[in-house]
């Protein structure tokens, strides 16, 4: 099966920078995994995950999509193809609801009753009544509801390949476990591989079928969540565990 993503001896390291933010990077990621990255501020999740739609391109390396370099594919297709969630929703404030989330389909040319059915449909996914959402605007909008419509408008498209930045930042504890809930079963209705970021343990080992952890640009580990618990492979993973309050035997102390 060709991967979903590769990442080949990849390293990136930003002007006037002490250190590489990734540091020869080699990563193969396969279709339908949903890979939880976890790691400590400044690691390098998000730079990872930019270097995957061109963001950022490395300075040496590598990466791969469906096995195209993404280097010889134009940004703007490349993106076209690729869903992505950032913590700050990057909803457009002026367009209603329903016009955020047909961005990418009105662009990719769909025909408006197919446009208007499949915005219903993602707002029913995410339990948001198109009756009361379409027409309101992102301010009307609570900050749950407002990742709610971040995520499907990465959604509206079908992409592949989806790309979630710390996606359930700043939100209460219920609210997010029942957003987690919702991105579980739309990963495993829709067979597509999803890259989540996120700094809680839990939630990566809640949501991940792979936990990738990251810290100083490099690959610490890339494992099943038991694997992670149960034989952490560095003194980092060991220290995220244990300052979440995971203890050895995976049972949270
Ligand atoms: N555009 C940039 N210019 C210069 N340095 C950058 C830039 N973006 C990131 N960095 C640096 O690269 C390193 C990795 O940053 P990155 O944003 O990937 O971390 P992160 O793991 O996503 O952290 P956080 O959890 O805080 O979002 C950091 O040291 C950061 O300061
Ligand atoms: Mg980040």
């Amino acid at each position: 099966m060709t991967p979903a993503v590769e990442f080949k001896d990849v390293t990136k390291r930003f002007a006037g920078a002490a250190s590489p933010a990734l540091d020869h990077v080699n990563l193969t990621i396969q279709p339908g995994e949903l890979v939880c990255v976890l790691g400590t501020s400044g690691g390098g999740k998000t730079t990872l995950i930019k270097l995957i739609n061109r963001l950022h391109d490395p300075d040496s390396g590598t990466v791969l999509v469906n096995g195209r370099d993404v280097s010889t594919i134009d940004p703007v297709t490349l993106r076209r193809g690729i869903g992505y969630v950032i913590q700050q929703t990057g909803l457009f404030p002026h367009m209603s609801v329903a016009k955020n989330i047909a961005c990418v389909p009105t662009i990719l040319g769909w025909d408006r009753d197919r446009i208007d059915a499949r915005v219903d449909e993602l707002l029913n996914l995410v339990h948001l009544d198109p009756a009361v959402f379409r027409d309101r605007y992102p301010a009307q909008l609570s900050g749950g509801q407002q990742q709610r419509v971040g995520l499907v408008r990465a959604l509206a498209a079908s992409p592949d390949l989806m790309l979630l930045d710390e996606p359930f930042g700043a939100i209460d504890a219920i609210t997010r476990a029942s957003l987690q809930d919702e991105l579980l079963r739309i990963h495993r209705d829709s067979g597509k591989t999803f890259i989540f970021v996120t700094h809680d343990v839990t939630e990566a080992l809640k949501l991940g079928t792979k936990v990738l952890a990251i810290d100083e640009g490099r690959i610490q580990q890339y494992a099943e969540p038991d694997e992670l618990l149960a034989h952490p492979a560095t003194p980092f993973v060991r220290e995220l565990l244990a300052c979440q309050g995971y203890t050895r035997d995976g049972r949270r102390g």
